[in-house]
This record gives structure tokens, C-alpha cells and sequence, in this order.
């Protein structure tokens, strides 16, 4: 076929992609404040190679049920109509299965932009009603009981589960990260917020479950009042498992006990397990506190400040309206936040979790690869810059089968392991440059180690394998144990995600401007540029239940025509630009596909892309759509019949506001903009990208 000329940068001049107030409402000026890393550990200590055997793919032996990915679970297309998928890296007419489709070309338009031949529809957004009580959206008259009831605010993650016994049906279990309030209420007021916007963004926050309906024919979803619809919002009671239930550390007025939180707050992305819950990660939880200064124990002073806890009052004010989000009043309030959650979506009786024996730090997500044996591996990032990755395996496998006594089996399986964190070794250490050098031999390629932080015994009880801390501070303050052994500081590693087909796993790094700046951490082979503005991602080959790793950057993310860009060796005249990856997917084909947040190379919108990993593509790398002005891509699901994804923040810019936005998207006219989730499929049907 004829190549199409690909997207290149759009230029708009002066405006820096992600907006001031992204950043105050989404992360709590994670970009601005200090970074909270100041720790002297070493990046790259001598490490001894080890030689590593690749497990390949699952097996499905020993009780393993699914290898999932972020589209794993999705049901195929009729089987008479599959591609081998075993046939791995297969072209058809010279172009890799899966991916052949016209790259959409960058742009700032207030629209999602998809591919020639291809449809969409919003299946669901911001107020639209989850059960057959709830009013219908009316942004004049929002209230907190209202939004209690209907689908929440800025979704991150979405998981689509189907339901047995019921074809082309799906639940979709979606989160929502943060709210921006002066972009969703009219008459808000900044200094002082009245009690009813608080409630009602407290209520906007959490997790949304829903039925959904496939259409015969297209990839088109409909949302329905099913059984399983729920709402999981900044005050639904969570249950605290692990080794820092009970824990001093976590008791308040409110809650003695220390195992019961009211809420989850900034649910960033996520995963599925093959026991069908779904994971999330509480993120940027620290901007939703006020007066970390104020705190008069000294030791818990500088914990706060580890994790970026700010002094006097938070950006939204809730402290004036809840005190246990004000820390000189309950200082425990903020360790009971920062934790890996699991959703249980086929109970909606039953209470969340939130699991200690993860670690608690800014959770980007926990997304699950389970071993031969039925181990099952947490991969998980700290999304802020020089923090860690870091992975929980298991002791408990995996049980299969629908019953009951199974899914309370597996419901624990996150509660017993061992926690690790990763150390990085490079290959080429006197040619890293700074600048994206290539090592000419075979890229920029090392070794790792993931070193024990905490490991958690079948019966609960834990063991801290880190030198001056007891189990429970490696569990409530990870970030301060992780330092302790010398982890390596990496570029905001955000999503993980296994390659279904192959095992190996792939780590979005977004990016790290101060990499190399004054006073700051130096470059290293697997963080290779100075000032690094656009990210990359990289290939882990792991001994996914053992401690050893080898690994290469897949990506430099960036302009391709810069000397400072690499996309595995492919021909750079032939991608798509990409900068700021995010969230992680695959397809059944073994495609990469990555979404992106802040692309800050160009300000042209956020998009989804497709990366072949395989065969002489390798590194082919093309832009399937864009989402609308201001908004980032989240949570990619592909499947055969459909991609979805979750555009959040559209129109998010520092002059908008509820009276004057930014974006109509999707309603159009003088609507607010609202965050969805959208389903695209090919016109008449047939394979995504084949
Ligand atoms: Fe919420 Fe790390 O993105
Ligand atoms: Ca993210
Ligand atoms: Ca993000």
C-alpha cells in the first residue's frame, strides 16, 4: 500500500500543553513543588549480571486462569474470522496485523480525531445517570446527592468486564481521578467553597461500575441500569488489609480501629486481575491535605514531606469543611490514603480494599502478570519524578473457576508476597551522553535487581527486610524504605504493562524535565537525557517471580526529525511523533499501544498510538486518534471489535471556568465540557487495524 504521511508536530506558540490548573487540581503541582526525593542514594551501584531465562508466554498450568493485559479480558470476534495470533509480528501486505489503519495527524481541534473508516460514540460521561433513580445531569443544578448516584467526574482507568450468560454485555468499571471545580460549578468560589461544592466534588471522585451493551455488527456501547451498578465515592468505607491494618500509623478519632477508611481520592490508572476485581492506584493523594507544617511530631513531619504533604491550607479548602483532611487536627488521616485498591465489581455490597502490602506511595496503577506456577506479580510505578518502580509476588496462586470459595481465595492473594523495588544497572556507562545518544551496539540496554522491602507471611504477619524499619513503616512509608536500599530514581514511571504473548513488560516513563538539572539527579542509562521532556518507555525482560531483570529503552519519546529520539532502531522518517506516554494496553496481537498525557513537545492534543514490537515494524509507531483541546487519553482498552478510551480534563485551561469553558466536548453549544469514556470501532464492522 502507499505510505501516508505522518503526523507532525503542531506548533502553538507559547502554550505549554498541560495547563497550570492540570497541574494544581490533577497532581497538586507535582511538576512545581520540591522535588520530595532528596535522598542520597545511589543511582547505579555495581551489580552483578545475571543470566536470565526468558519464561515466555503463559501456560494456562497449575491453576493459572487468564494472562491479563489492559484489553485481556475482552471476548474475541467470532473465531472463524481470528488471525493466528501465535503468528506473532505477521505482516499482511506489508504492514503488521493490527496496526494498519492511516495515522491521524496531530492537531489542537476540540473533537476526537480518529481514522478514516472509523466510528465512534460516547458511552458514557461525566453526570449521566447509573441507576433508574438518578436525575439526569443538569450542570445548574448539581448537588452531591445527585452525583452519589450518577457517573463521576474526570475518569482515568476503564476495565470491560464481560458478563457470563449474557452476550455482547460488559461491565465497565471506570475511576475518577480529581475533580476541577472551578471548570464544573458555576459561582464557585476559590477562597472560600461552599460546603455543597465540596460535597459534591467529594462525591464526583472514586469509582463508577456499569453495565454496558454491545451493538450486533459495530463496536458501539450503550450504558444500562444493570445489578452490578455502583458508585464508589470519596466516602464509601474501604476495608484495610495487610500488615498495616490495625496499624498506629493508621488510627484516627474517627477510626480506632485503623482498618476502616471513609474514600479513595485520586485513582489514577489501573488493572484487571484474572480473578475479574479491578486494581486502581491512589495517586497525588497528598494535595487533598492541609498543614503538614503544622504536624508537631518531628518523625512524621519529614515523613509527610517525603511524600510531598503540603503546609498551610490545600488547594480546595476541604479541611473547612471535613477535619480529617486537615493534619494538624489528624496527622494519621494521610497514611490511610496512597494505597493499591481492588474493586470486587460482581458484589456491589461488598466493602473495597485497600491493600498495605503493596507499599504505599503515589500509586500510578497495579497491573498483574501471573507466572507459571500461578504467581501472581504486581507491577506497580510511583508517578512522580526520580521515584521508584517497584513489584508485589505473591505466595498464594491463583485458583480458578466462578465460585465463591475461589474468589475469596484470590480476593487474599494480594495480602501474602513479598515487595521489591528496582535497581538499575546500564551497559554502556561511559557512553550516555546526555543528549540520546544511541549506544551503537544494541541501544541503551542493562541489567536489573529488585531488592526485598517487605515480604508478608500467609498468616499476616510481616517481616521488613530493610535495615532501621520496622514492617510497618516499610508498608506505610515505602518511598522512605525504598531510599534506604539505593533504588533507582526514575523519570515519573507511570503505567506497567506484561505483554500477554511474550511476558516481557513494558514501563511508561512520562517524563522528567529536571533530569540532569542543577542540583538534581544525574542522567543514567535507563533515564539517558538531560532535561528530559517527553518520556520514554521501556522493555523489561523479568524473571517475573524471581529478583533479576535485563532491559532496553523501546522508545525516546519526542519529534522523530530530533537527533534525541529512538523508536527501537525503526525508521524515524516513518513515526508518529509521541511524547508524554502514559498508559499502557495490547492488543491480541501483541501490539504495544500507549496513550499519552501532556505531550508537551508540541501542545497538540493527547492521543493513542500503536507500536509494533515484533518483526521488521519493531518500533513502528502510529497515532490511532486524538482526543479533544485540553483533554488527556486514559485508560486504552483494545479488543478486535472496538478500542476505548477515557478522554479526561477536556477543555482543561487555566482561563476556563464553568461561565466560560474551554471545550463543549462532547455535547457541543454552550455546554460544559465532560469528561467520557468512547468506544471506536471500524465502519460495518471487522478487526481494529487489520
Ligand atoms: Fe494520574 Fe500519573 O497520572
Ligand atoms: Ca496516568
Ligand atoms: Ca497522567
Amino acid at each position: 500500500m502507499t505510505p501516508k504521511p505522518l503526523a507532525l508536530f503542531v506548533k502553538r506558540d507559547g502554550q505549554p500543553k498541560r495547563s497550570a490548573i492540570t497541574c494544581r487540581y490533577k497532581c497538586g503541582n507535582a511538576c512545581f513543588h520540591e522535588v520530595p526525593n532528596t535522598s542520597g542514594n545511589e543511582y547505579f551501584g555495581d551489580m552483578v549480571r545475571a543470566a536470565l531465562t526468558r519464561r515466555g508466554m503463559l501456560k494456562g498450568s497449575a491453576g493459572v486462569v487468564v494472562a491479563v493485559g489492559a484489553a485481556g479480558v475482552l471476548a474475541a470476534c467470532g473465531d472463524d474470522d481470528k488471525v493466528d495470533l501465535a503468528a506473532g509480528g505477521s505482516l499482511v501486505d506489508g504492514v503488521p496485523v493490527g496496526t494498519n489503519f492511516a495515522p491521524v495527524a496531530a492537531n489542537s481541534d476540540d473533537a476526537l480525531v480518529i481514522p478514516e473508516g472509523y466510528e465512534h460514540n460516547v458511552v458514557i460521561r461525566w453526570g449521566d445517570p447509573l441507576f433508574a433513580d438518578a436525575p439526569k445531569f443538569d450542570a445548574n443544578a448539581q448537588s452531591a446527592a445527585a452525583q452519589a448516584k450518577q457517573f463521576g467526574f474526570n475518569n482515568d482507568f476503564a476495565a470491560l468486564l464481560p458478563i457470563e450468560g449474557q452476550a455482547n454485555t460488559y461491565l465497565l468499571v471506570v475511576n475518577h481521578e480529581y475533580t476541577t471545580e472551578p471548570q464544573m460549578f458555576k459561582g464557585y468560589s476559590k477562597e472560600a467553597p461552599a460546603l455543597e461544592h465540596y460535597q459534591t466534588a467529594i462525591a464526583a471522585h472514586g469509582l463508577s461500575v456499569v453495565q454496558v451493551k454491545g451493538e450486533s455488527g459495530t463496536g458501539k456501547l450503550t450504558p444500562e441500569f444493570g445489578k452490578y451498578n455502583r458508585r464508589i465515592t470519596g466516602t464509601t468505607e474501604f476495608t484495610v488489609t495487610g500488615p498495616a491494618a490495625g496499624s498506629a500509623f493508621l488510627k484516627t478519632s474517627a477510626d480506632p480501629s485503623g482498618a476502616k477508611v471513609l474514600g479513595t481520592l485520586n485513582n489514577c490508572s489501573g488493572g484487571l486481575t484474572p480473578w475479574g476485581t479491578v486494581l486502581s492506584g491512589e495517586e497525588n493523594i497528598n494535595q487533598y491535605f492541609a498543614n503538614g507544617d503544622k504536624v508537631t511530631d518531628e518523625a512524621a513531619k519529614a515523613r509527610l514531606k517525603r511524600y510531598g504533604f503540603p503546609n498551610g491550607a490545600s488547594e480546595r479548602k476541604w479541611e473547612r469543611h471535613e477535619a480529617r483532611f486537615d493534619l494538624a487536627k489528624e496527622p494519621n488521616e494521610a497514611n490511610r490514603f496512597g494505597w493499591v485498591i481492588e474493586v470486587n465489581p460482581w458484589d456491589a455490597a461488598a466493602a473495597p480494599i485497600k491493600h498495605t502490602a503493596l507499599g504505599r506511595f503515589k500509586h500510578e496503577a497495579a497491573t498483574i502478570h501471573v507466572a507459571e506456577d500461578g504467581t501472581v506479580v504486581a507491577y506497580m510505578g510511583d508517578d512522580e519524578r526520580f521515584d521508584y518502580m517497584y513489584k508485589f509476588v505473591s505466595s498464594r496462586k491463583v485458583q480458578s473457576g466462578n465460585g465463591q470459595a475461589s474468589m475469596r481465595h484470590n480476593l487474599t492473594i494480594l495480602d501474602a508476597g513479598t515487595l521489591y523495588v528496582a535497581k538499575f544497572t546500564g551497559d554502556h556507562p561511559d557512553k550516555i551522553d546526555g543528549n540520546g545518544t544511541v549506544p551503537s551496539d544494541k541501544g541503551f540496554t542493562g541489567t536489573g535487581q529488585w531488592i526485598p522491602l517487605l515480604v508478608t507471611g500467609e498468616d499476616g504477619k510481616a517481616t521488613s527486610k530493610v535495615d532501621g524499619f520496622t514492617a510497618e513503616e516499610v508498608s506505610v512509608f515505602t518511598r522512605l524504605a525504598a531510599d534506604k536500599v539505593g533504588a533507582t530514581k526514575m523519570d515519573r514511571p507511570e503505567d506497567f504493562e506484561a505483554n500477554p504473548k511474550s511476558g516481557k513488560v513494558y514501563v511508561a516513563l512520562t517524563y522528567n524535565e529536571q533530569r540532569g538539572a542543577q542540583g538534581k539527579p544525574a542522567i543514567d542509562e535507563a533515564n539517558p537525557r538531560n532535561i528530559n521532556k517527553f518520556g520514554q518507555v521501556l522493555e523489561l525482560d523479568d524473571d517475573h517471580a524471581g529478583t533479576t531483570f535485563t532491559w532496553n529503552i523501546l522508545i525516546l519519546c519526542g519529534d522523530p526529525k530530533t537527533t534525541d529520539t529512538y523508536f527501537a532502531g525503526f525508521d524515524k522518517a516513518k513515526v508518529s511523533p509521541i511524547a508524554a506516554p502514559d498508559n499502557l494496553a495490547f492488543d491480541d496481537y501483541g501490539n504495544l499501544w500507549i496513550s499519552t498525557d501532556a505531550s508537551r513537545a508540541n501542545g497538540a492534543n493527547d492521543g493513542l498510538f500503536s507500536v509494533v514490537l515484533d518483526g521488521p515494524n519493531r518500533g513502528e509507531t502510529k497515532q490511532f486518534l486524538t482526543v479533544p483541546f485540553g483533554a488527556e487519553t486514559c485508560g486504552p482498552t483494545v479488543s478486535e471489535q472496538r478500542v476505548t478510551v477515557c478522554v479526561q480534563h477536556p477543555g482543561e485551561r487555566d482561563d476556563a471556568t464553568a461561565e466560560k469553558p474551554a471545550s463543549h466536548w462532547p455535547d457541543g453549544g454552550d455546554s460544559l465540557p465532560r469528561p467520557a469514556v468512547v468506544s471506536v470501532w471500524k465502519k460495518g464492522g471487522g478487526r481494529i487495524g487489520a
